[in-house]
């Protein structure tokens, strides 16, 4: 059976008290109900993350950086490498984050080179795709994530896929409150699966998690979750307030 995945994506919010009282709160709350069924993540900004992490010490809530540069050092003002990342114990990365691709202009090729130094440092990524609404509409849907996964993904080896997890976040759902009906996100997720079951086999396949990004509500978040290929969410507004992301949290362990 496939890992259960919830991980908190909050972007640039919170500063460095707000960050670990909420981490420290998710914590004893998932201690408590979770009986590590699902696994939980939250990504807070790279200033706040060693802060984070330290405050955790029970493991049971992991870090995630919300993003890496490709390079593994060098004049790349404001940029963060890997190798900053591992020395403080991170060991999971958010790349190709829609907000990354459109608003600093993250392309296929940069991310392919980003997936390369993830498994350089033996890091775990949360890789993101999905299409814009006017791909939606016209119908290009598969066609643009099936390109997003080529051009970014699909040069690694069989071996590396313990490394990935996908996050399919359709753009025109993110933050939108719009978000994909159970069945767009379980066609999409099957399609996603059967292009890696073509390139990679069944077996690499039936064990990558494909999570759903994309409005993900306490309220939605069950239906979504109970469809076979959708193997948990990866949640923005939502994960910034405790009850909310417990009850995402909650409807991954039924
Ligand atoms: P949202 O964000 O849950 O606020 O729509 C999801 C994401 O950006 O990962």
């Amino acid at each position: 059976m496939r890992t259960k995945i919830v991980a908190g994506n909050w972007k640039m919010n919170l500063g460095y008290k707000a960050s670990i009282q909420l981490a420290k709160e998710i914590e004893n709350q998932v201690k408590n109900t979770n009986q590590n069924k699902t696994r939980v993540l939250v990504a807070p900004t790279f200033v706040n993350l060693k802060g984070t992490l330290e405050q955790l010490n029970e493991g049971i809530v992991e870090v995630a950086a919300q993003n890496m540069h490709q390079a593994e050092n060098g004049a790349f003002t404001g940029e963060i490498s890997a190798e900053m990342l591992v020395e403080i114990g991170i060991k999971t990365v958010i790349l190709g984050h829609s907000e990354r691709r459109a608003y600093f202009n993250e392309t296929d090729k940069a991310l392919a080179e980003k997936i390369n130094t993830i498994l350089k440092h033996h890091l775990e990524t949360i890789f993101c795709f999905g299409e814009v609404l006017e791909d939606r509409k016209a119908g290009n849907h598969f066609k643009v994530v099936e390109s997003q996964l080529k051009n970014a993904l699909f040069h690694i080896k069989s071996d590396d896929w313990s490394q990935i997890i996908l996050a399919y976040e359709p753009v025109w759902a993110i933050g939108t409150g719009e978000t994909a009906s159970p069945e767009q996100a379980q066609e999409m997720h099957a399609f996603i699966r059967n292009l890696v079951a073509k390139q990679y086999g069944s077996k690499v396949s039936n064990t990558v998690s494909i999570l759903y990004g994309g409005s993900v509500k306490p309220n939605n978040a069950q239906e979504l979750f109970s469809k076979p290929d959708v193997d948990g969410g990866l949640i923005g507004g939502a994960a910034l307030n405790v009850a909310d992301f417990m009850g995402i949290i909650q409807a991954a362990n039924l």
